[in-house]
């Protein structure tokens, strides 16, 4: 596939980039059932990233699905491969010195476990949105656990699609028990003490 391609060196290093930046770069790899809080708890705590002068972007799977994954739908080939290509971006984002927040179910262990490898040692932090699937459909704020029920949405994440909980994740948020600010200053604690942040 890659024939006659050759790699270019950039002229300006990952380690330049985090030089200048005065911080590391990495991927946070939020995964949890759909309502779980992964967005919200990625989008606040990249909120409070920027306020303190860091690079943050967030990655969104609800949103990435609306263009450079819009060709991709929920069987298990195509989750695969919206994975592997978020894997690929992320590492860009790493690459351009910017901490990465991304926002996706990813049900698949091997599917995270293949974005843990593209990446160096201590670039891919696994947290876990922890959140039965109980309350995930009673919050259930797109209407989609009930459609799932319904059978009007087929492989659903949790309903109809496995979920399989990392076995050991750097990191777990249980929002069924804290507030996403208390998730937030937890973030900010954890990645404070390792010194990422
Ligand atoms: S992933 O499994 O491939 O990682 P991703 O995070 O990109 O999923 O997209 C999940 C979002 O798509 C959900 O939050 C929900 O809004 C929507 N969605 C639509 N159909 C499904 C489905 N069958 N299973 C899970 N989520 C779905």
């Amino acid at each position: 596939m890659s024939s006659n391609i050759v790699w270019h060196e950039a002229s300006i290093t990952k380690t330049e980039r985090r030089t200048q930046n005065k911080h590391h770069s990495f991927i946070l790899w939020f995964t949890g059932l759909s309502a779980s809080g992964k967005s919200s708890v990625a989008n606040a705590f990249a909120r409070t990233l920027f306020e303190r002068g860091n690079q943050a972007f967030v990655l969104d799977g609800d949103n990435v699905r609306h263009g450079l994954n819009n060709d991709l739908g929920f069987d298990e080939v195509s989750r695969k491969e919206n994975i592997r290509r978020i894997g690929e971006v992320s590492k860009l984002f790493v690459e351009s010195g910017q901490i990465v927040l991304t926002a996706f179910i990813s049900p698949y262990r091997q599917d995270r476990q293949v974005v843990r490898q593209l990446v160096e040692e201590g670039e891919f932090l696994e947290v876990y949105v922890k959140c039965s699937v109980e309350t995930c459909e009673q919050r259930d704020p797109k209407g989609l656990y009930k459609k799932a029920r319904n059978a009007e949405i087929a492989n659903f994440t949790g309903i109809s699609a496995p979920y399989e909980e990392p076995e050991h994740p750097e990191f777990i948020l249980d929002t069924e028990r804290y507030s996403i600010e208390d998730c937030v200053e937890q973030l900010t604690s954890f990645l404070t003490d390792k010194g990422y942040i």
